[in-house]
């Protein structure tokens, strides 16, 4: 599984995204030991040709062994060459869906759906996960730990409990959807409920990383990025690398915002695609201090109290900035903040198709509408809008939007309580 490299550098190494500063593979801090910046994880290219490299991802598609059997561990060498010791579920492999309903209500023809929910823990981050706990292993961490707005924590307590290290997560007491907060307890992690809100745990666990050795898991984290960007690596192999025009993402904390980038900087630069598509960003409006940036041309960093009901990105101080503002300069993309009722009716339109997605993951879809409506995305562009989430992560938001929400909203299908008689069956189907 492993590359055979040519020279004497190693295969791996992580510099600082801000100073330049570079440390070893197995430096445990996620941040640079000069400047505090955050670290990023580069690989040199193999000696190998475009159509070896390419010929290599494809083989490896139903072949054996945990590389053949993930959608993340199958790139390798873009993720974590030279280790074999790997923590895989596996993950990824997940489908690139069209629906015409979906297209239709967004006037987006020919929008495909990248649905990350079909991960093993219902979430893009397993794709992160396996990475930042196969690293986790490799440098003999003894205890792993995240905030979480849910669905980090979620896999990080299915990956610390397949590796057998012992898992801590720092989650809102108020906010994280049912299923996110059932799993991490199901799956064993230490589970702190936080009295604040995302911002409030990030720091704290930061805290608690640096004093009590804990090895942080957020997305902050440079190898969870390397197993993110193998969502843009499996749509472009997907597409038979043929480049979208865009890619339209929900957007909170950046981490993901951050990988697209790398993955598309990278992908270039190996040869692999000839262009870059266009990232388009969004964040919901009561949680967007990067859409707001952006319309200032990012001259200054900003912040806010975030409010949400997309709860995974009710997040007012992303991490990851400098490197999200680097991936969408770097695409010529966009930022944008659609509403809590748009991601509703979005999210509404996207399950009434059968597919389904949590609240997050549905503002990618209200942003694709919304670009095409402003005439950014163009009649006949290739769009693919990343669905981040699985529906049943947030079983309470459905329920209040279908079944009590006065008056009722576009999309509502209100259950409706009978006798058991066949005379009421039929009074229902005849109205
Ligand atoms: N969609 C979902 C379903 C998420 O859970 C998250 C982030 C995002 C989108 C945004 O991605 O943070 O990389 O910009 N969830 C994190 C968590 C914060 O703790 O689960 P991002």
């Amino acid at each position: 599984m492993t590359l055979g490299f040519s020279t004497d550098r190693p295969d791996s190494w992580q510099a600082c995204s801000a100073c330049g500063n570079e440390t070893i593979i197995t430096d445990p801090r996620p941040r640079c030991g000069n400047c505090g910046g955050l670290l990023e994880v580069h690989h040199r290219a193999p000696d190998l040709t475009r159509d070896e490299v390419l010929r290599r991802f494809t083989e490896r598609r139903g072949g054996r062994g945990a590389a053949a059997a993930s959608g993340v561990w199958r790139f390798q060498e873009m993720v974590l060459p030279g280790v074999s010791d790997i923590v895989s579920h596996p993950e990824g492999n997940t489908p690139l869906l069209r629906r015409a309903a979906v297209e239709r209500w967004s006037g987006v023809p020919g929008l495909a759906l990248k649905h990350e929910g079909y991960n093993p823990t219902g979430s893009f981050k397993d794709r992160g996960m396996t990475v930042g706990v196969t690293q986790a292993r490799r440098i003999g961490a003894r205890a792993v730990g995240c905030a979480s707005t849910g669905n980090t924590a979620a896999s990080l307590a299915a990956y610390a409990a397949q590796a057998e290290i012992p898992a801590l997560v720092l989650v809102p007491a108020e906010g994280v959807a049912l299923g996110k907060l059932a799993q991490s307890l199901a799956y064993g992690a230490r589970t702190l409920l936080v009295r604040g809100d995302f911002d409030d745990c990030l720091r704290l666990v930061e805290e608690a990383s640096r004093e009590l050795g804990v090895y942080l898991l957020n997305s902050i984290n440079p190898f969870r990025i390397e197993g993110q960007k193998t969502i843009v690596l499996e749509l472009l192999q997907q597409l038979g690398w043929e480049v979208p025009d865009w890619i339209v993402l929900p957007a909170g904390n950046l981490g993901n915002t951050s990988a697209f980038g790398k993955a598309l900087h990278e992908a270039e630069r190996w040869g692999l695609i000839d262009r870059q598509p266009r990232l388009a960003a969004v964040q919901a409006a009561g949680a967007a201090p990067f859409a707001t940036s952006f319309a200032e041309q990012f001259r200054q960093r900003r912040k806010v109290k975030a409010e949400t009901v997309a709860t995974a990105i009710r997040i007012g101080d992303p991490a990851s900035w400098d490197r999200a503002v680097r991936a969408i300069v770097e695409t010529d993309g966009v930022v944008l903040a659609v509403s809590d009722d748009e991601i509703l009716e979005a999210k509404a339109a996207v399950d009434a198709a059968g597919v389904g997605c949590e609240p997050a993951s549905a503002a990618s879809v209200a942003g694709a509408r919304r670009l095409a409506r402003e005439g950014a995305i163009q009649p006949g562009q290739s769009v693919v809008a990343i669905l981040t989430g699985h529906v049943l992560k947030d079983p309470g938001i459905l329920l209040e939007y279908h079944r009590e929400r006065q008056p009722s909203p576009p999309g509502a299908n209100r259950p409706i309580e009978i006798d058991a008689r066949l005379s009421e069956v039929e009074r229902v189907l005849k109205a």
